[in-house]
């Protein structure tokens, strides 16, 4: 059975979420008739970009039932938290959150608080929402955000908590109402779910396993993006090039990646992430000869040393993952590099660490995002047993830091006096004065300039440079 057959959502499915999201939306209508104000949503993000994806089909769905979208938690009539489960810490401040709208939500018992997300699609977690957080209304799992409309209603006419957390293998559905975030640059997820099951990490069980969009729905997505004005896009799956495996086709994530460049109008174009394993000559032949694929690669490493790729279940070893790596900077001198690590993984010492700080220095990252590796109950490491105390893995993280804090900087500095294009997303979030960009490489620039140039492709020279950003003058 191909992907397709096997994962898409069936059309009465979509129509019938379809129906409710207008059902929802005469409801609101109706109230606002009466002169009650309009109702507005909230939805905080954890997590990664297939997480903030997700978030933009939530907020596209209570748009069109009506919702305004509200500037924080405080003045919403709907707070949706959609959750992250990759590490413990970005659980425990969904706890804490949900703990502290508790007060709220007895003084104005008609808000509605929701939860979802991966942290939900595991059933210990949504069994403690139901025991401890009584005033949550509703909790669903990643395999149920395309039942949101019905789970809504539910809600709104029953006055209990309901709970969704199907377990399925996950779906796909277009054609969903999305609500983006502002700006000349947009996510476009190509796949979804992972099948790699890297014994540490959690997300191939509360994502599913892996299916991909059918081409044609990815490029039609780009041209309306296109037509919108978006000038960036970033391709998103968890493992890009496993693009097109699930529905047996020769048509692989190098060749969408060549049609995607076809688009008029779309100047940019990112993609993460990539799984070192799969990462073919193919694919870094198409990045070096089109013009429109920026020039960054984020290539997640985890650690250098070979017992402990093998205890992740990585499959590659520390010298294939230096040979593409010698092969991408072969073919893209200038391209931008970045990496995951996690340190100490179960059983990793102090010696095996060292591989990872030799793969820093030979590959030279521009930036890394770096972990303390966390258990996650129901994974393979969960069980294995650590040799460093708490307090050498803060110093080996600490250690990692400071080398690759130089590395980034050096990176950096070799860019002072260059010219660059930098596409302008804004204002900067800490000066109002200062306008922020991205490079081809992926870097921040931030630079004088007025609200005219946001969204526009403008020449800016380097004239100082900082570990995480550049800081540059428009010179057109
Ligand atoms: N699919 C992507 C990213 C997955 S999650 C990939 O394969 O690269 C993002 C990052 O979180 C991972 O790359 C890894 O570095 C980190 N991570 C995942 N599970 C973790 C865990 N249990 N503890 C610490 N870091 C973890
Ligand atoms: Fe997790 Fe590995 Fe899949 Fe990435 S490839 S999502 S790290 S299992
Ligand atoms: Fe992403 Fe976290 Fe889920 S990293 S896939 S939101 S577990």
């Amino acid at each position: 059975m191909s992907g397709r057959e096997k994962f898409a959502l069936p059309p009465e499915v979509i129509a019938e979420q379809k129906r409710i999201i207008a059902d929802i939306r005469l409801i609101n209508e109706q109230s606002c008739s009466k002169g009650h104000a309009r109702k507005k949503a909230f939805v905080e993000t954890y997590g990664c970009q297939q997480n903030v994806s997700d978030s933009e089909i939530l907020m596209g769905m209570l748009v069109s039932m009506g919702y305004d979208e509200a500037s924080g938690k405080d003045d919403a009539d709907i707070i949706i938290y959609n959750t992250c489960a990759v590490r413990e810490n970005a659980e425990l401040k969904v706890f804490g959150n949900l703990g502290a709208l508790k007060h709220r939500k007895s003084k104005n018992p008609d808000l509605i608080i929701g939860v979802c997300g991966c942290m939900m699609q595991q059933k210990a977690n949504a069994d403690e929402i139901r025991r401890k957080y009584k005033h949550v209304d509703l909790v669903f799992g990643t395999h149920s955000l395309y039942y949101f409309p019905s789970l809504l209603m539910e809600v709104l006419k029953s006055r209990t908590p309901v709970i969704d957390v199907r377990q399925t293998d996950g779906a796909i559905a277009e054609d969903y109402p999305v609500r983006r975030g502002e700006g000349p640059c947009a996510w476009v997820s190509v796949m979804y779910g992972c099948n790699n099951f890297c014994s540490y990490c959690i997300v191939p069980y509360v994502r599913g396993r892996e299916r991909s969009r059918d081409k044609e729905a990815i490029i039609a997505e780009v041209k309306t993006l296109a037509s919108e004005g978006c000038k960036e896009i970033t391709l998103l799956g968890q493992n890009v090039n496993s693009y097109g495996k699930d529905k047996g086709s020769d048509y692989d994530f190098a060749d969408l990646l060549s049609d995607v460049c076809k688009v008029d109008g779309i100047e940019r174009i990112r993609f993460m992430t990539s799984h070192p394993k799969d990462i073919s000559d193919k694919l870094i032949e198409v990045m070096a000869s089109n013009k429109k694929v920026c020039k960054q690669l984020h290539l997640p490493v985890q650690a250098g040393n070979n017992r402990v790729l093998r205890s992740m279940n990585r499959r590659y070893t520390k010298e294939e993952y230096l040979e593409k790596i010698a092969k991408v900077k072969a073919a893209m001198p200038d391209i931008t590099l970045t990496t995951d690590i996690i340190v100490g993984f179960p059983g990793e010492t102090k010696e095996e660490f060292e591989d990872t700080i030799d793969v820093l220095k030979k590959v030279r990252y521009d930036t890394i995002f770096s972990f303390i590796y966390s258990r996650r109950p129901g994974t393979p490491a969960a069980k294995m047993e650590d040799v460093l105390t708490d307090e050498q893995k803060k110093e080996c993280f600490n250690r990692l830091l400071e080398v690759q804090d130089k590395i980034s900087y050096e990176k950096n500095a070799a860019l002072k006096d260059r010219e660059l294009t930098v596409l302008t997303e804004g204002y900067s979030k800490t000066d109002s004065a200062v306008l922020t960009g991205r490079t081809d490489g992926g870097k921040i620039v931030n630079f004088k300039g007025d609200a005219s140039l946001i969204g526009e492709l403008v020449r800016v020279k380097i004239t100082d440079v900082r570990t995480w950003s550049l800081i540059g003058e428009a010179t057109e």
